[in-house]
C-alpha cells in the first residue's frame, strides 16, 4: 500500500485544485487579508512571497481551517467550500507544515509522523505498521532519514523538516502548504528540501511554498504570487520575471507585477504554469 495515492493525484480536473476568491480577513483593525484571489493546481509549485506581515501565513491558515475569512469564498476542485476546522482541511486534501511547527524531540521519526493520529486497535499501538507507512512516505519523497526509529533529537534541522513534511503527507493530501520550510536550514539542507519539493510535485501534489528566500523560490516554483499589506499585488510564471522584478513588487517599488512596461510582461498576464 502506498500512502501517496497516485490514482488520486494522477488525473487533475480542469481548473485549479484550490482557490480563494475575494477573500478578506480582519483581526480587530488589522486587514490581514484584503480581497485576495489565489489559486493552486495539482502538479504545480506556487511561491507565495512578501514582506513580514504581508499576510502569507494568514492565507495559509485560512486554507488550513485555522482562521475563517470575514468575506470571500474558498473553492476546492470547482466546488465552493468552507473550512471551519483543520480536520475539514484534511478532509479536503489540504495539509500544512506551519512556520512554527515543532516535533517531539524525545520520540522517534515514525512516532512523530503519527503523533495525534496513531494507528491502534483495542488500545494496542500498531508500531510496525506505522513504521512501515512512515518509511514508505519518506522513501517516496526521497527524504534522507537513516531510520524511522531514530529519535528526532538526533536528526539535523533539514532532516527534521523532512520529517515534518512527510508527516503532512501521511494524510494523502492533494495540496501541501509549506510555510518557510528552509528558513533555519544550511545551504545543503535547503537543497535537500528543495529536492523534496520537486519530488512532491512530480508525485502530483499542488504545493504552496511560502518563503523569504527568493533563490529557493526561483529554483523550484512554477509561479510566483506577491503579497503586500494583505493584498495580492500580482502573479507571474516564474520563468518570466526576474529577481529584481519580484523584489520591486515585494517592497512596493513597482505597483504592478509583473511590470507592465517590460517586453516580458506581455507574455505573462493570465498565463499558467507549464505554458
Ligand atoms: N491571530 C492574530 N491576531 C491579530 N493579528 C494577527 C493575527 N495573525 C496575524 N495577524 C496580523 O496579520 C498580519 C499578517 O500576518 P501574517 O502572519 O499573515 O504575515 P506573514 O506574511 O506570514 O509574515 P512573516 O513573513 O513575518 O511570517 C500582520 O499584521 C499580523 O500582525
Ligand atoms: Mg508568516
Amino acid at each position: 500500500m502506498t500512502y501517496l495515492d497516485p490514482a488520486q493525484l494522477a488525473s487533475p480536473r480542469p481548473g485549479p485544485a484550490l482557490a480563494l476568491r475575494g477573500v478578506s480577513l480582519t483581526f480587530g483593525g488589522v486587514h490581514a487579508l484584503e480581497d485576495v484571489d489565489f489559486e493552486v493546481s495539482l502538479h504545480e509549485v506556487v511561491a507565495l512571497v512578501g514582506e513580514n506581515a504581508a499576510g502569507k501565513s494568514t492565507l495559509a491558515k485560512v486554507l488550513s481551517g485555522v482562521y475563517r475569512p470575514t468575506a470571500g469564498v474558498i473553492v476546492s476542485d470547482g466546488v465552493e467550500v468552507t473550512i471551519p476546522s483543520p480536520s475539514h482541511a484534511t478532509r479536503l486534501g489540504i495539509a500544512t507544515v506551519f512556520q512554527e511547527q515543532v516535533l517531539a524531540n524525545n520520540l522517534d521519526v515514525a512516532s512523530n509522523m503519527f503523533l495525534g493520529h496513531e494507528l491502534n486497535s483495542k488500545f494496542v499501538l500498531h508500531t510496525e505498521e506505522m513504521e512501515t507507512a512512515a518509511a514508505e512516505v519518506l522513501e517516496e519523497i526521497g527524504a534522507r532519514i537513516p531510520s524511522v526509529r531514530y529519535p528526532v533529537a538526533h536528526l539535523s534541522a533539514g532532516q527534521r523538516q523532512s520529517v515534518a513534511i512527510a508527516r503532512a503527507l501521511l494524510a494523502r493530501p492533494r495540496i501541501v502548504i509549506l510555510d518557510e520550510p528552509t528558513s533555519s536550514l544550511s545551504v545543503t539542507q535547503t537543497a535537500d528540501i528543495l529536492d523534496l519539493i520537486v519530488k512532491m510535485r512530480s508525485l502530483g501534489h499542488g504545493i504552496i511554498l511560502i518563503s523569504h528566500n527568493l533563490a529557493d523560490v526561483q529554483a523550484v516554483a512554477d509561479r510566483v504570487v506577491v503579497m503586500r499589506h494583505g493584498r495580492v499585488v500580482g502573479q507571474a510564471p516564474m520563468s518570466q520575471v526576474t529577481y529584481e522584478d519580484i523584489i520591486a513588487a515585494i517592497t512596493g517599488a513597482t505597483r504592478t507585477f509583473p511590470p507592465q512596461e517590460t517586453p516580458r510582461a506581455s507574455r505573462v498576464v493570465g498565463a499558467s504554469a507549464g505554458e
